[in-house]
C-alpha cells in the first residue's frame, strides 16, 4: 500500500530481510535497546501477531507491532484482543505521516481478524485520531500500576462481543522488561 500524503513510502508485512532495519528503527526512535529486544522476543514467542514495516526502497523507516493482550473480565473469564506496541519511526522521517500510515494499515488488518479490540498505552494526543478512546470509560483498565488514566486507550472492533465487557487488560509478559 502507498501513502503519498507527505512522503512516498510503502507499508507491508515484515520479512526476514527487515529484521535488522526494525531493530534500528526502535533503537533510534526510543534511544535505548528495550523496545528492539522486546520485539525480537515477541516475534519468537507469539503464535499470532501483526508486524508491519514502512519502507522507502529497501530501507525500513518505521515499524508497528500488534500482539495478543488478554482482558480478564470482572466475572473471571477472559477475552483476547490485540495490543498495539511498539510503534516507532526513524527520527528523520517523523511527522511526515509514517506513524499514521502504520497505525491505519495495522488497524485495518486487525479489524479483519477475529480479535474484538485493540488497546494501546500511549500519548492521548496521538491515538484518538485512529478511533481509540479512554479505556476507563468502558470500565476497562490496564494491569500495569501507575498508568495515567488517559494513556490507556481501546478501540473496539467487534461491538457485539464487547458489549458490557469490563475488566483488566494484561499485555504479554515479554513487555514486563520495558519500563
Ligand atoms: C510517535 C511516532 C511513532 C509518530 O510517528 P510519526 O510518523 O512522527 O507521526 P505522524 O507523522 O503520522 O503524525 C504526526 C502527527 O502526530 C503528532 N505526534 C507525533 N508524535 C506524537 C506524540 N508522541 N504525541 C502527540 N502527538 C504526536 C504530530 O504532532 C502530528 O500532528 P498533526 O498531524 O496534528 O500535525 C514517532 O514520533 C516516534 O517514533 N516517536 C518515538 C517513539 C515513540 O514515542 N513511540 C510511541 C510510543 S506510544
Amino acid at each position: 500500500m502507498n501513502f503519498d500524503k507527505h512522503l512516498k513510502f510503502t507499508i507491508q508485512e515484515e520479512t526476514e530481510q527487515n529484521l535488522q532495519g526494525i531493530r534500528l528503527v526502535h533503537r533510534l526512535a526510543f534511544q535505548r535497546d528495550d523496545e528492539a529486544e522486546v520485539v525480537d522476543r515477541l516475534r519468537e514467542n507469539c503464535p499470532v501477531f501483526i508486524s508491519l514495516v514502512a519502507k522507502i526502497g529497501d530501507k525500513v523507516i518505521g515499524h508497528v507491532l500488534f500482539t495478543p493482550a488478554r482482558l480478564i473480565q470482572n466475572q473471571g473469564w477472559s477475552i483476547e484482543g490485540l495490543g498495539l506496541a511498539p510503534l516507532a519511526v526513524l527520527p528523520e522521517y517523523q511527522k511526515q505521516g509514517v506513524g499514521t500510515g502504520l497505525c491505519v494499515e495495522g488497524l485495518t488488518r486487525a479489524a479483519l481478524s477475529e480479535f474484538p479490540f485493540v488497546v494501546v498505552l500511549g500519548d492521548s494526543a496521538y491515538y484518538p485520531r485512529f478511533g481509540f478512546k479512554k479505556a476507563s470509560t468502558f470500565g476497562i483498565r490496564c494491569a500495569y500500576e501507575d498508568v495515567p488514566d488517559e494513556a490507556f486507550m481501546i478501540k473496539i472492533l467487534k461491538p457485539k462481543i464487547m458489549t458490557d465487557v469490563e475488566g483488566v487488560v494484561y499485555y504479554r509478559q515479554e513487555f514486563d522488561s520495558v519500563s
